[in-house]
């Protein structure tokens, strides 16, 4: 099938990667032409990501800024970013730019093509903002063109490997017609299909890691409880996960999720939540407590050391490992902290230390072993290699569970 892939970041580079490994012919487009011809060259990619560069010089993909040239398609997957304000009001400027340049560029076609979002968006968005966008110019959804709604899981750094081997394909379709194109791009993936309306499947995806990120915020409970009574919360999320209701996965407490969904998803929940005039009390304490966690570091430090004039060092500065991805990283938020409160900072992560001296500049970029040669020391982000470092005499608060830091001399974990 030809598919027009709109939006060249993480989600859609990934996306329109794999479907062409699937054997699509694949157009990405992207108004960053910066970014086109960044692509184009197949290194030094916008983003990092394990197997991409690899996958991306064995498929061939067509690249443009201009939408004319992805007119023709069968599919307009549309993947550009949505971003939710601190209320939580999701901000879809950009989908309704890309769907009114979609409508332009299909205006003269007589033949049937099939719009689906795959942006994250409240539920109603498809339905009640992309539709109408898309008619204006008097084509019919259902008749003239079809419309899904095709949300994506992909986690950060498994990317490639979680769109080839889905846990399953949500397609919500404005009608069978639509949701039977969408059915077909997606042949050769092994995993089972959920058709659905489009508000449900929309509905699905928000619930979906409003449910991980509840499942973290409550293992970081039940960490703050047991930090306070001696137990060790690893211990415990290790006895309860072997209950196969429960399972091992997302019970690792520490400073809490940052990244550029989780945070986000929750507050479009709630927002959308509250819109149907529904206090999600449960949902906003799950968000809380992720805020609070995020200082914990700080305040286990300053039981230490006094942070006026102290140099801390920092260890892992991404959301989390394999990614230099720092969006809603917890080191932004600690980092902050520490120079307003009259603290040095050093810092140290294999990937993401440019992006993040990008925003702080003030942050000195140290190596790993520089690092630890500080007043104290913050972990941040569980890279194995900090595994393997040397930790003997120092004062460290591990906010993600390194095994090897417990050497040493004053050794605090936020949970355990
Ligand atoms: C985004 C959303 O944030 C996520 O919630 C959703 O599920 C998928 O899309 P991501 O791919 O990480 O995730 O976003 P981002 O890296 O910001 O990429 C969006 C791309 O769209 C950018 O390259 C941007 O230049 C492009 N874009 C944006 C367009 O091509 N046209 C526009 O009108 C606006
Ligand atoms: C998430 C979802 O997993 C994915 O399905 C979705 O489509 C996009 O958002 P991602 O943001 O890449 O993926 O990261 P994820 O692996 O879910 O981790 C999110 C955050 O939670 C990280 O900051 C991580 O450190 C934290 N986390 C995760 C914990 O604190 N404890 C855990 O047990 C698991």
């Amino acid at each position: 099938m030809k598919v027009s892939v709109i939006g060249a970041g993480y989600v859609g580079l990934i996306s329109g990667a794999c479907l062409a490994e699937l054997g699509h012919d694949i157009i990405l487009v992207d108004v960053d032409k910066e970014k086109i011809a960044t692509i184009n060259t197949g290194k030094n990619l916008p983003i990092y990501e394990e197997g991409l560069e690899e996958l991306l010089s064995r498929v061939h993909i067509k690249t443009s800024s201009d939408y004319a040239e992805a007119a023709s398609a069968d599919v307009f997957l549309i993947c550009v970013g949505t971003t939710a304000d601190e209320s939580g009001a999701i901000f879809s400027r950009h989908l309704v730019t890309a769907t009114g340049q979609i409508a332009a560029a299909v205006k003269d076609r007589q033949d049937y093509y099939v719009v689906a979002v795959k942006s994250t968006v409240s539920p109603g968005t498809t339905e009640e903002v992309v539709i109408p966008i898309l008619e204006k110019a008097g084509k019919k959804a259902g008749v003239d063109f079809g419309v899904c709604m095709t949300p994506e899981f992909l986690t950060e750094g498994r990317g490639i490997y979680n769109f080839m081997n889905p846990n399953r394909i949500i397609i919500g379709e404005y009608d069978k017609r639509s949701g039977d194109v969408l059915e077909r791009l997606h042949r050769g993936l092994d995993a089972p299909v959920l058709r659905t309306g489009l508000s449900t499947a929309e509905m699905i995806k928000l619930a979906s890691n409003a449910f991980l990120a509840t499942k973290i915020s409550y293992i970081n409970e039940i960490g703050n409880i047991c930090k306070r009574l001696g137990i060790d919360t690893y211990d415990v999320a290790r006895g309860m996960g072997l209950d196969d209701r429960i399972g091992q996965k997302f019970l690792n407490a520490g400073i809490g999720f940052g990244g550029s969904c989780l945070p986000k998803d929750l507050k479009i929940l709630i927002s959308s939540a509250q819109k149907a005039d529904y206090q999600p009390d449960l949902l906003q304490s799950v968000t809380d407590l992720n805020e609070a966690q995020a200082l914990k570091p700080v305040e286990l430090l300053e039981k230490h050391i006094s942070l006026k004039g102290a140099t801390v060092g920092i260890l892992g500065l991404s959301f989390k490992p394999g990614t230099d991805d720092i969006r809603d990283s917890r080191a932004i938020r600690i980092v902050r902290v520490l120079l307003d409160e009259g603290a040095a900072v050093k810092a140290y992560d294999p990937l993401a230390l440019g992006k993040f001296l990008e925003l702080f500049p003030e942050v000195k970029a140290a190596t790993a072993e520089e690092v630890v040669d500080s007043d104290a020391v913050l972990i941040l982000t569980e890279w194995a290699e900090f595994d393997k470092l040397d930790y003997r005499g120092r004062i460290v608060i591990d906010g993600r569970r390194i095994e090897k830091a417990r050497e040493a001399r004053i050794y605090e974990g936020v949970c355990w």
